[in-house]
């Protein structure tokens, strides 16, 4: 019977170097989660990262504008009237055109908005100072632009293969039935690849958030099962039996 590689096999300097490398990973994907967190996380104006914020940040939200939407949001309050936000919500969907944006919105925005809206008041806020600036907050939000997601996908699919790659090479030293092994190593790298081209279809088709949100979560749980069954069976797992097929 030909003999198979086991962690029973292994020396402890290798465990050592697989447990180390685990604990790496395991780590650095728990700052990934933390990191995808704040930056979705309040899109949709709740606090809490959902299926909402995935897909405005995919798809959009394409019935508004960034200045629409911070004058629904309260930006309003520091308006003298209510009839002065209309003028602002016309004009954006009459098209910004410049000569009404100096005649009308300016004097507005001047008296209203600029104390904390200009690179003066370093509050770090886009600045309502010139046209071209109040211009680019009323372009329609369509999310993510899709050469930030080619950029995202590509350093996303180098990177993840190595680590799928490298822990899955220690997780098939487990002893297990060897369906469940096989069907383990290859649903992290199913779900990678599933995760990211939804990105895309959600991009078009907002309805594929919770795709995004499924697939990323499948190869969450996945790979975190790699890693904690293969220290408990590294370190404390005796095995009693003859290692049995690949
Ligand atoms: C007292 C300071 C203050 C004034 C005055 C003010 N804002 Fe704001 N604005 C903020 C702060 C703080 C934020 C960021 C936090 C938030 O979104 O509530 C913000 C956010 C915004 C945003 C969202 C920016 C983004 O990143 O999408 C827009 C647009 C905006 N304000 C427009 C206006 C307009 C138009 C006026 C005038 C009617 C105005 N603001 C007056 C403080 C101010």
């Amino acid at each position: 019977m030909p003999h198979y590689r086991r962690f029973s096999d292994a020396s402890v300097s290798e465990k050592i170097l697989d447990t180390m490398f685990l604990i790496t990973i395991g780590l650095g994907y728990l700052f990934a989660l933390a990191h995808t967190y704040f930056s979705h996380e309040g899109r949709d104006g709740q606090v809490g990262l959902s299926v909402e914020d995935v897909k405005i940040a995919y798809y959009g939200e394409h019935q508004q504008t960034r200045l629409g939407a911070a004058l629904n949001g309260g930006m309003d309050a520091n308006l003298e009237t209510p009839e002065q936000k209309q003028v602002i919500v016309d004009w954006i969907e009459g098209g910004t055109d410049k000569d009404e944006f100096e005649n009308k919105i300016a004097p507005i925005l001047n008296n209203n908005c600029i104390g904390c809206h200009s690179l003066e008041a370093e509050m770090g806020l886009p600045p309502l100072t010139s046209y071209e600036e109040v211009k680019t907050l009323t372009r329609a939000d369509t999310g993510a632009s899709v050469e930030s997601l080619v950029r995202v996908s590509h350093i996303h699919l180098f990177g993840i293969a190595f680590i799928l790659f490298f822990v899955g090479r220690i997780f098939i030293l487990c002893e297990m039935p060897v369906m469940i092994k096989r069907v383990t190593v290859a649903v992290p790298f199913l779900a990678i690849l599933v995760d990211i081209l939804s990105w895309y279809i959600t991009k078009y088709i907002p309805g594929f958030a919770f795709v995004v949100v499924l697939a990323g979560g499948l190869m969450g749980i996945s790979l975190t099962i790699q890693i904690l069954v293969s220290m408990y069976q590294m370190w404390l797992y005796k095995p009693d039996v003859e290692p049995i097929e690949m």
